[in-house]
């Protein structure tokens, strides 16, 4: 059991700032300690470089600091990419959501039916022209299915990165009107937070396994901390009210982690600016260790 990190110290998805040292924020609460108690041999590969690139004068408004967020995302998916290559298994601290653009072109390389389970309180499903921010913490889900921008679908050489029918939207509670209409023409799979409360995270977490495992190569976990409720993930640069909770989250890493289909992880949105004497990061870090096999018995 071989485990590699790297931080990406990514905060220009967003207009938040803090949220670059959500991996010194996680490294802070232990996680290489953690994740080697529960016997992996860890390396620590230290964080992506983040360039700032200014963007041409003509760019797109709506694609706040693009060339910045393309260069990172080209980076860490050459980083991602060379860590499966060693038959390692990438761990990816965030650093804002955009981050997943260049993890999943890294993945993706090495999965030809690679699903996606996106944990959230948003979609993530916007494109430069449904985005009512600009943002692009926004657009990365939409962007490796290969709807947007060119430079943000093509990271790596292909596209996409990932099929519709093989990505699982687990907390959703925040989705503006393009991500919905590209929700219901590619037919995702969502489970809303009505869902959750509804049928229970056990019966939500068996449906998605089930749903991944028969027609998936690998899976790669995208965990937005603020799909959980902000009450116990304070840390967060977009809270929503009404999340995932802190035991239900934990259910899900653990069964997860029993399924064994999960290939490839990250952990994104740590603000410790934002937070509470550094509870988000350590929940954070408490998620990885259940996803990873952590048990108390
Ligand atoms: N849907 C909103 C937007 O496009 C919020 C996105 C929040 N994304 C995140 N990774 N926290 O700006
Ligand atoms: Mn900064
Ligand atoms: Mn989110
Ligand atoms: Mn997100």
């Amino acid at each position: 059991k071989k485990l590699s990190i790297v931080g990406v110290p990514m905060d220009l998805g967003q207009l938040r700032r803090g949220v670059d040292m959500g991996p010194s924020a996680m490294r802070y609460a232990d996680a290489v300690k953690r994740l080697e108690r529960l016997g992996y041999e860890v390396e620590d590969l230290g964080d992506i470089t983040i360039q700032i690139i200014k963007d041409d004068k003509n760019m797109q408004p709506s694609l706040r600091n693009f060339k910045s967020i393309i260069k990172a995302a080209s980076r860490l998916a050459d980083c991602v990419d060379s860590i499966i290559q060693k038959d390692r298994f990438p761990l990816v601290l965030g650093g804002d959501h955009s981050i997943a653009i260049g993890t999943l072109a890294g993945t993706a390389k090495h999965y030809k039916k690679l699903g996606v389970i996106w944990f959230d309180a948003h979609g993530d499903l916007n494109t430069d022209e449904t985005s009512p921010s600009g943002n692009i913490h926004g657009m990365p889900l939409a962007a490796s299915l290969g709807f947007g921008h060119p430079d943000l679908t093509g990271i790596g050489g292909f596209q996409p990165k990932v099929k519709p029918e093989h990505v699982v939207i687990i907390g959703a509670r925040d989705l503006d009107r393009g991500e919905k209409d590209l929700i219901k023409e590619h037919s995702i799979k969502v489970y809303t937070m009505h869902e959750i409360d509804r049928l229970g995270m056990t019966k939500v977490m068996e449906e998605t396994i089930a749903y991944l495992k028969e027609k998936t190569d690998g899976v790669h976990l995208s965990l937005d901390l603020d799909g959980l409720d902000p009450d116990d993930a304070p840390g967060v640069g977009t809270p929503v009210i009404g999340g995932i909770s802190y035991r239900e989250s934990h259910l899900a890493m653990e069964m997860l982690a029993e399924s064994e289909i999960v290939t490839s992880a990250e952990f994104v949105e740590v603000n410790p600016i934002l937070d509470e004497k550094n509870k988000t990061a350590e929940i954070a870090v408490a998620l990885m260790g259940s996803l990873l096999g952590e048990k108390l018995l």
